[in-house]
């Protein structure tokens, strides 16, 4: 039997050092793409692919990422006071179920697959969302409800990849590729950031997963491996051939907001999508090119 799809984990415990110095002193998660932070986009998509419990991996200086999805009672109470309605509606997505939101606390950045471990008593038996809330992802349908239509389709472990240039294969996880219909691939194989000579293909893995519990008990060996860093990719490789693994070509333009290229990308993109900001943007672009 597949079990319904209702946790995710959001590891928010890295350093954000590609961010100095805005990273300093505030979460590289609560940096804004247009007006929003990245972790509300991230909470929304989840939301959206049927996820009810949340699990935020924090470390220090991220308090605010957790006030975020508080109820802001005196500003909610100026804001009515003074009949600021559009106002208000922008903090709605910002609300969450009471009780929906847990932390835990990695302690010591040892890397994604540590954090993830973290959080192993949240997980319990139940098959978990991974969102990388630096990983912001355009679509009509969102990613992660993308990635769960193929959870319940092959009912194991589904991980959201993209072809990336042969030459920056170093940079991401990358699979090694069995059958391949164009839309779901089959892993034979991961590897995290391979040498390009070395890479089995140039398809990488981006923040969206949907793994079942029991990679839990590789990651829980804490092997260091690239970067010394406790590797998700690796605990993940050693499920296969044990469980179903999939990747799958999700529609849409993935941004990698933890690097500044990409984030100022995102802001373009994101922009030009709002109805209340298109027209402008897109005159003010027209300066620069
Ligand atoms: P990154 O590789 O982007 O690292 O982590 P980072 O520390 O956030 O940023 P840079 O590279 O120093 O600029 C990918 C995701 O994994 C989380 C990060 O918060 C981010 O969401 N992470 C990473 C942890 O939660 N713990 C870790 O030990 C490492």
């Amino acid at each position: 039997m597949i079990k319904k799809l209702r946790k995710a984990v959001l590891p928010v415990a890295g350093l954000g050092t590609r961010f100095l110095p805005a990273t300093k002193a505030t979460a590289k998660e609560m940096l804004p793409v247009v007006d929003k932070p990245l972790i509300q986009y991230a909470v929304e998509e989840a939301r959206a692919a049927g996820i009810e419990q949340f699990c935020m991996v924090t470390g220090r200086g991220k308090t605010a990422l957790v006030e975020h999805f508080d109820v802001a009672f005196e500003l909610e109470a100026t804001l009515r006071d003074r009949a600021k309605s559009d106002a208000l509606a922008a903090l709605h997505g910002a609300q969450s179920e009471p009780g929906s939101i847990v932390t835990v606390r990695q302690q010591v950045p040892l890397g994604l697959g540590h954090a993830i471990w973290c959080a192993r008593a949240f997980i319990g038996d139940d098959p978990f969302a991974i969102l990388l809330p630096d990983d912001l992802v355009l679509a009509d349908k969102p990613c992660l409800a993308q990635l769960a239509d193929a959870y319940y389709e092959t009912g194991g472990n589904v991980v959201a990849v993209t072809e990336v240039p042969h030459e920056q294969t170093n940079r991401y996880g990358i699979l090694k590729v069995g059958s391949d219909d164009g839309r779901l691939v089959e892993v034979t194989g991961l590897v995290e950031k391979p040498d390009p000579k070395d890479a089995p293909s140039n398809l990488s893995i981006i923040g969206r997963y949907i793994l079942l519990p029991k990679v839990i008990e590789y990651l829980a060996l804490m092997e260091r491996g690239a970067g010394n860093e406790v590797q998700l990719t690796d605990a993940m490789a050693r499920l296969i051939g044990e469980q179903p693994f999939h990747g799958l070509r999700y529609e849409g333009r993935r941004f990698d907001c933890g690097d500044k290229v990409g984030f100022l990308e995102a802001q373009i993109a994101f922009a030009l999508k709002r109805p209340d900001l298109a027209d402008a943007v897109h005159a003010f672009l027209k300066n620069y090119v």
